[in-house]
């Protein structure tokens, strides 16, 4: 298995180009078995992830080819042979789940693997069940698959959610773009990636409103057609290499960032004493002299802190100046790299859902292990502003959500390199 060696090497000064957003592009895949026509879909990242999204839409029936060295996704659902994801693929990635919307909306049926447990919660399905059944599908559980039908075609109905889960709010609203009459979303998600892909059902014939706001609303359409779509920019890369110059000093510019998708996350960078300036091309990111203001942090669905950068903060706050208090809500159990920062010399406190971080003078480098995908890129953060080599294990985490990332980080000047094993 490869790892990752970082040695701690002072400022970092230069650039670094964002990829397209990996839970973007994660819905937007599913959406193409809305349609007969071909999706095709450009500025994708070169991730594990999307592999199995693609292995997955393949053993569907689809056609997915990835072209341009990876960054362009052309799919075409025309001759479906199957409506079941396979539990061997869904139990790799929880987003697997979202064929369940697009399949039931177009064939009236679908066979979908629950995702099972996972490292970071037990992160059932309730929600995207209770949506879709609002819509008249009827879906049992059996032998741990969902099992959903709507032999009349899905209903347009108004639907509240109990909590604004991303995934449930993208499999309602691609399942309700072909259900017949209007459906009202409310307490719906607001996440970039959700006003992303109803941009992209839009240009494929879907009449949706009120995107990136707590109300969607849908008018079914009898079918929807091909389209091109560019994935938006990565709100989570974007952030986690904010963090390189905050964490280590020096200045640092994102192309391709734009600072309404990191507005909350850029506002603690600069009560921490970062500053954050948007340009032309992305968002520079500079920190001068001295150690870094402790903040703390809850995670709350977007517009609020995204938990997704929970444990790259929290491995800034490993050498702020003060204490921090950091405090999960959105996933019970997402502190897994809290233990591993210990080993490297950072003071950290977990109860429950809440960590104390006291920061330190400087973290030492230690062998940790990557125990998600965050947490892995955490700890390389943590290692960039270390004395001495860490050596961060597992790193098939971080090929999920992460392209070339010793490129990107060697670019500006990071002493960092990947270790065949
Ligand atoms: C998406 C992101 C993930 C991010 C998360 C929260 C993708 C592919 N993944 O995941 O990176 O961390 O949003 O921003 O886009 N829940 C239920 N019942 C449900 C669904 C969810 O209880 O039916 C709970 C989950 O267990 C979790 C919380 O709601 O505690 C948030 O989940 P959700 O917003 O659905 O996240 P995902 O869509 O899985």
């Amino acid at each position: 298995m490869d790892s990752i060696l970082v040695t701690g090497n002072g400022p970092l000064n230069g650039q670094i180009p964002i990829a397209g957003a990996k839970n973007a592009c994660l819905t937007l895949m599913p959406a193409t078995l809305l349609s007969e026509e071909p999706l095709t879909l450009t500025n994708a990242p070169r991730l594990s992830d999307i592999k199995t999204m693609t292995a997955l839409l393949q053993s569907l029936g689809a056609e997915v080819s990835s072209l341009q060295d990876g960054q362009v996704q052309a799919m075409s659902s025309h001759d479906l042979t199957s409506q079941t994801a396979d539990y061997e693929i869904v139990r790799k990635m929880r987003a697997s789940n979202l064929v369940l919307g697009p399949l039931l909306a177009r064939f009236g049926h679908a066979v979908v693997s629950l995702p099972g447990g996972c490292a970071i919660g037990a992160r059932p399905m309730d929600l995207h069940v209770e949506g879709l059944e609002a819509l008249g599908a009827e879906i049992e559980l059996k032998d741990g698959y969902l099992y959903a039908k709507a032999a009349g075609g899905l209903k347009g109905a108004v639907h509240e959610m109990r909590f604004a889960s991303v995934g449930a709010t993208e499999n309602i609203v691609m399942a309700a773009t072909l259900a017949k009459g209007t459906t009202v979303l409310k307490n719906a998600a607001r996440e970039p990636e959700i006003v992303d892909l109803v941009e992209c059902l839009r240009k494929m014939g879907a009449q949706i409103a009120g995107e990136g706001t707590s109300t969607i609303e849908i008018q079914g359409v009898d079918r929807l057609h091909g389209a091109t779509h560019q994935v938006v920019t990565d709100r989570i890369e974007l952030g986690t290499y904010m963090l390189a110059p905050a964490i280590c000093g020096g200045e640092v510019e994102l192309l391709g960032g734009r600072m309404r998708l990191v507005e909350s996350f850029a506002a603690k960078l600069d009560a921490a004493g970062v500053s954050v300036e948007e340009t032309d091309k992305g968002l520079k990111v500079t920190r001068k002299n001295g150690r870094v203001a402790a903040v703390d942090v809850v995670t709350e669905p977007f517009p609020g802190f995204p938990t997704d950068l929970q444990a790259q903060m929290m491995a800034l706050m490993c050498t702020a100046e003060g204490a921090s208090v950091l405090e999960e809500r959105i996933f019970e159990n997402r502190f897994m790299h809290a233990p591993e920062l210990v080993r490297m010399g950072a003071d950290i406190e977990v109860h429950g859902g809440t960590a104390t971080v006291k920061g330190v003078e400087r973290l030492k480098g230690a062998p940790v292990m990557a125990t998600d995908l965050r947490a892995s890129v955490s700890l390389i953060l943590a290692g960039l502003a270390a004395e001495g080599e860490t050596t961060v294990s597992r790193v098939y985490h971080l090929d999920r959500g992460y392209e070339h990332v010793v490129r990107k980080l060697e670019g500006v000047g990071a002493k960092i390199e990947r270790i065949k094993g």
